[in-house]
């Protein structure tokens, strides 16, 4: 595989399509166990974990909801440090086993805004699984319970993550070429 250009940036592989789904497949297996007869609800983050989401939620083989907020802090490569809630949640979640779906935790901030509004309203368990984590860009401490890759604090694209909108539907994972 080569490089790409997306906008005005190069992105050389990183993941391969074969390396997400082996990670989603265990990460199903262990929700699967953990989650049997519990029913849970899978809240996923728009718009990056559309596609995450959807592998993940079809390698499930317990009874399980999904529902959607949007949620958005990105411009170009850098976070913007602020979380814009651009779809709320419409499913209740008192007494619910919640997981929250995240393609991606960056520095955090989008789930310590989004965490103690979900926990106001009691879920019986709360825990989020993430395709990616990039632990050094962390400011704000999240502990990803279900994680596919921990991986460097550099841009990635593809796989429902976007440079300025483009790659979502690449089906592997870049890096940004620097
Ligand atoms: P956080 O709030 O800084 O943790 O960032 C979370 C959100 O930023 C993720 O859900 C992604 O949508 C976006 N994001 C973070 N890192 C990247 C990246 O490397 N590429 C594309 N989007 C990213
Ligand atoms: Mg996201």
């Amino acid at each position: 595989m080569s490089t790409i250009r997306v906008h005005d940036k190069e992105f050389e592989p990183y993941l391969s399509q074969s390396a997400i789904a082996k990670q989603i497949k265990s990460i199903a297996e262990q929700l699967n166990r953990d989650y049997a007869e519990k029913k849970p609800l899978f809240v996923a983050i728009l718009n990056g974990s559309f596609i995450f989401a959807a592998d993940l939620f079809k390698e499930l083989s317990i009874e399980a909801e999904i529902c959607f907020i949007k949620l958005a802090s990105y411009k170009g490569t850098k976070s913007s440090g602020q979380v814009i809630t651009a779809i709320g949640l419409d499913t209740e979640v008192f007494n619910r086993h919640v997981v929250i779906v995240e393609d991606i935790v960056d520095t955090g901030k989008t789930l310590s805004e989004f965490l103690p509004q979900l926990h106001h309203q009691q879920p019986a368990s709360l825990k989020i699984a993430a395709l990616l984590h990039k632990p050094d860009a962390t400011v704000y401490p999240i502990s990803v319970d279900y994680l596919g890759f921990s991986v460097p604090n550099k841009f990635l694209l593809g796989y429902g993550l976007d440079y300025n909108g483009l790659g979502r539907n690449i089906p592997e994972i870049y890096k940004l070429v620097e």
